[in-house]
């Protein structure tokens, strides 16, 4: 069911929400409110990222549990989405990738999980940068009146409820899928309201671009180094930002493929499974796109840990085979 094909580019995001629970007879309204906290929160991050003030840019002095140094607004943009789903009231218990373990809202009884990094891109913050949110929305396995468990945040992507991202670019969008396709919408900020500007967003089967380190290629797997190789020989044009939002976003309007491989540095890949992998693999699948490991498709991967890492192959379908193709020569 395609709901946008109903709902003009200038709809605001609270009235496609509501719509779209309307086509859902027995939808409590939770995973809408869900949606509007999400939203909030972005609007809020969105103009701490503009304000680029001392405040707001720069390190903190601390580590996340990646060992990565946080910078200011990771540390800004994770307490706001923490406080917005915890008002909320939908979500009991979240995954951040600033936090090691889950935090627990309070909110027992709710019926979601979120996965979430809350500032992706965080090296590009102090350069002016496009940076972006990631999310997932799961259904708890277990039984409300306690506190999510492991159990219920290690579920493969298939179980998505719902995902999406922002981007703080030029623009601020949200853009997001609840499995019936993928809808983008601009804030408008002097109104503090988010339009549907991208209505049913479809990735072009093929491009000419690719996003990828490339300075780590000689450290890729083979086949991957082969298919490098192609997209050399083509001569399509290599566009990294190194902000995975913003590669992605670009390849998913414009079509081209992005890849964060195994290496030697990064033997598992760099990308996480629960934040990063799994909410832009429902969304480039509901685009029409494919999101690999090389191997195994990302949705149907199993979790075993908050914070795990996994190569990433994603964007237009048939450059996503023609890598399918070279990692099993
Ligand atoms: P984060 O800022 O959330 O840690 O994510 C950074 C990620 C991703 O956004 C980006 O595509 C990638 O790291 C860039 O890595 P390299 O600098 O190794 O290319
Ligand atoms: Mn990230
Ligand atoms: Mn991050």
């Amino acid at each position: 069911m395609n709901d946008a094909l109903a709902l003009p580019v200038g709809t605001t995001l609270d009235r496609f929400i509501m719509r779209k629970q309307e086509d859902f007879p027995f939808a409590s309204g939770e995973l809408s409110q869900l949606l509007r906290d999400i939203a909030l929160a972005a609007k809020i991050v969105s103009r701490e990222i503009s304000r680029a003030d001392q405040d707001t840019v720069g390190t903190i002095g601390t580590q996340n549990v990646q060992g990565e140094d946080q910078q200011k607004l990771d540390v800004i943009a994770n307490i706001r989405f923490i406080r917005a789903l915890r008002n909320g009231g939908e979500v009991c218990t979240i995954v951040s990738e600033e936090d090691e373990d889950l935090i627990h809202t309070g909110n027992a009884n709710a019926k979601y999980i979120v996965a979430m990094d809350p500032l992706d891109g965080s090296s590009n913050i102090d350069v002016n940068i496009p940076v972006g949110t990631i999310f997932g929305i799961y259904r708890r396995l277990t039984d409300g009146g306690q506190d999510g468990t492991l159990e219920d945040c290690l579920q493969k992507g298939t179980q998505q409820v719902a995902a999406g991202y922002i981007l703080y670019g030029a623009s601020t969008m949200l853009v997001y899928t609840t499995g019936c396709g993928v809808n983008g919408f601009t804030y408008e900020p002097s109104l503090g309201e988010f339009f549907l500007s991208h209505p049913d967003i479809k990735i072009p089967d093929k491009g000419r671009q690719y996003s990828c380190n490339e300075a780590n290629v000689s450290n890729f797997p083979l086949g991957i180094q082969n298919y490098l190789a192609f997209c050399r020989e083509q001569k399509y044009s290599s566009r990294y930002i190194g902000s995975l939002v913003a590669d992605f976003h670009r390849n998913l309007l414009k079509g081209g493929i992005y890849f964060y491989p195994a290496s030697d540095k990064n033997k598992t890949g760099k990308l996480r499974l629960l934040y990063e992998c799994n909410p832009l693999a429902f969304i480039a699948e509901q685009a029409g796109g494919q999101a690999t490991d090389g191997i195994e498709r990302i949705l149907d991967k199993t979790p075993v840990a908050l914070h795990e890492r996994c190569p990433l192959v994603i964007g237009s379908s048939e450059m996503i085979e023609k890598v399918r193709k070279y990692m099993t020569l």
